[in-house]
């Protein structure tokens, strides 16, 4: 496979150059202003070969069939040839069943699905003609499918109906649709779904319905072209309700009023984003509530994020996670990560952003909370990766990986304190400045890191060694570990809940604990930072006063729970076993089976319980899952 490492003049960089000016020059074309022609980084997830072919709009025409589940029907790719010579065109795919393809809709073709190949799925090479500017690819999902998850009635809060939704990030698009399933190919798209009955709507990261529709079909259209992983689908017993002109939530009937409250400053959300970088560019921003199955919390799907239930704490105390997924209408939605190796470029900016938008919405104190969980989170995660593995680089290598070991809190939190840094250094009206000109000269484009380090070096450092000295970029993106020069977090409220800590070490007198005004994020610091040397009588004391074990908040509960498993904390063990049955999201489900793993007794446990619940986790909890318990 064809390895191009930016910058090295190793590879066959003629070619590569040939085809990078094109795709460039295909994304002038689309957009009215003037853009950066680019060169980037090859996709090594990907069989696209965009030299040849670009697919630049699809056309999907789909049925649910939740018997069987599978989807079936049509997609048609529209595509550029790059290359006028080009005789076939190549398409990602994962288990499809492919029954036949036409030249422009009407000329039957050849074509040849190559074996599957690890982490990557199936090649579809497709013979084109030098005239042809579509093909329409007849065929059918796997019921396995790793994109799609498909829920029985009884995994649903309405229990009446069944539901369907994706997950397409990272390259798991091409289990559902035949595409060029790589972050740096766009493409438009409209599709027609058509659902098994009245009771179902159908939703995709495009222009939404907001009624049932009579004839059990729904048509949608996304105009701005997008990359295949926020190609997104959802099916069920779904209502709409409106927060204010462009936001709104949809939801399960009965999740609907209490989905509405919890995040009805959507509105007020979207404002403060674009005060801050910008126009926001996808017109609706709308929210859909999912069963609590879903693998994370939340899924940036363009005009429509996906949303774990457990962030309905019912005090909007975690709807930081709402500001996150919008702030990805900028960072990865608008410039996206060229590559997975790219990842941090989509989640250090998010985080950043999501960190800005809820200093604005409530505090500089309550951001400080957020920022400083997050160092605790990047403390823990590097420590598990080894500080000098080379995983901890803000640029990744994940040749001949799955892109999803790519997700850690290195890309999220590393990624925020770098670009914290930059801050640091210059100003915050200067890297405002930077951050809005980003998006706006890269917006529906995407980016890799070696371009970001030249942009960077051209706008901020500008020749100005002692600016390039502060920041140490060459240290944050391409160093393994966390810089010395990493911006310290200093948070007056965590202070306080520190000090109640030294109290309750001292006393073991929970009561007396001032623990009046705290918000999650203060339980959350409290509950990290409870003693090691913790016996079960103290846990009792806790657990009587605060009521942690049957906690409605997810992120205590996980918390607690982790406390629950190392100490042998039998009152909780049926909660656990409840949470672990109901919750899907993977961030909750890794600590947990970790730490049940480490005790002989508990890791039976958690084999016996993993085995009742996995029907309902997602494919990638399921992955994970299993490396953890070591099935499979
Ligand atoms: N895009 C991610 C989710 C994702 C990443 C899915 C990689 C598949 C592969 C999303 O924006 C995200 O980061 N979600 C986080 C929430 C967040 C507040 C850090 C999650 O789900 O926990
Ligand atoms: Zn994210």
């Amino acid at each position: 496979m064809l390895f191009v490492i930016f910058g090295s003049n190793v590879l066959p960089m003629k070619l590569f150059l040939y085809f990078s000016v094109l795709l460039g020059l295909f994304a002038c074309q689309e957009l009215s202003k003037p853009k950066q022609k680019m060169i980037t980084e090859k996709d090594i997830h990907s069989f696209a070969n965009p030299q040849n072919t670009t697919m630049n709009h699809l056309n999907l025409d789909l049925k649910v069939d939740f018997e069987k589940k599978i989807l079936s029907g049509k997609a048609t790719i529209y595509f550029e040839k790059n290359n006028p010579n080009s005789t076939e065109l190549i398409l990602d795919t994962d288990k499809l069943v492919i029954k036949q393809i036409w030249l422009d809709g009407n000329e039957e073709t050849t074509f040849k699905l190559e074996k599957p190949v690890l982490h990557l799925g199936q090649s579809l090479h497709i013979k084109i003609k030098p005239t042809t500017k579509s093909v329409v690819v007849e065929y059918e999902t796997s019921p396995d499918a790793p994109a799609l998850q498909w829920l029985e009635p009884e995994q649903t809060a309405g229990k009446k109906y069944p539901f369907l939704f994706s997950q397409s990030q990272c390259i798991l698009a091409r289990s559902w649709i035949p595409c060029q399933d790589s972050p740096g190919i766009r493409f438009s798209y409209n599709a027609k779904i058509q659902v098994p009955n009245d009771s179902l709507m159908a939703l995709m990261s495009a222009k939404n319905p907001v009624k049932f529709s009579p004839n059990n079909t729904y048509e949608f259209e996304m105009k701005q072209k997008i990359p295949a992983y926020l190609v997104a689908l959802a099916v069920g017993n779904i209502e709409f309700s409106e927060i204010d002109a462009r936001t709104g939530v949809y939801a399960e009937p009965s999740m609907l009023e209490k989905s509405k409250k919890e995040f009805e400053e959507l509105g007020k959300m979207v404002d403060i984003a674009e005060k801050i970088y910008g126009k926001y560019e996808w017109e609706r921003y709308d929210l859909l509530v999912l069963p609590p199955s879903f693998p994370f919390g939340g899924m940036e799907n363009p005009r429509l994020t996906f949303a774990t239930p457990t962030i309905i704490a019912g005090d909007k105390s975690l709807t930081s996670l709402v500001a996150h997924e919008l702030a990805h209408s900028w960072s990865g939605n608008l410039v996206t990560n060229a590559t997975w190796n790219d990842f941090w470029l989509n989640e250090g900016f998010t985080v950043y952003f999501e960190r800005r938008i809820m200093e604005e919405l409530y505090s500089k104190d309550y951001a400080e909370m957020l920022a400083l969980l997050g160092y605790q989170d990047l403390l823990a995660d590097v420590e598990e990766i080894g500080a000098n593995s080379k995983d901890t680089k803000l640029h990744l290598d994940l040749r001949q990986r799955n892109p999803d070991e790519g997700v850690t809190e290195i890309a999220y939190e590393k990624g925020y304190f770098f670009l914290r840094r930059i801050e640091e250094v210059i100003g915050r009206e200067a890297f405002d400045k930077f951050v809005k000109n980003y998006f706006s000269t890269f917006s529906f484009q995407s980016m890799d890191t070696d371009n970001f380090v030249k942009y960077l070096e051209k706008e901020v450092i500008k020749g100005n060694e002692d600016i390039a000295k502060q920041i140490r970029m060459q240290d944050w993106i391409f160093g393994v570990g966390i810089p010395d020069n990493c911006p310290k977090v200093r948070s007056v409220l965590f202070e306080k809940v520190d000090s109640a800590l030294v109290d309750w070490k001292k006393y073991k007198k929970a009561d007396s604990l001032e623990t009046k005004n705290w918000s999650s994020h203060e339980w959350l610091h409290f509950l990290r930072h409870l003693p090691k040397e913790m016996t079960i009588e103290d846990m009792k004391i806790l657990d009587k006063a605060f009521g942690f074990t049957e906690s409605g908040n997810s992120e205590l509960q996980a918390a607690w729970y982790v406390h629950c498993i190392h100490k042998h904390y039998t009152p909780a063990y049926k909660a656990l076993e409840n949470f672990l049955m109901s919750v899907g999201r993977r961030k909750f489900l890794t600590p947990l089976y970790t730490a049940m793993s480490k005790y002989p007794d508990m890791k039976k446990m958690a084999i016996e319980i993993y085995g009742k619940a996995k029907k309902g986790y997602h494919s990638l909890a399921v992955m994970k899952t299993n490396e953890i318990l070591g099935l499979k």
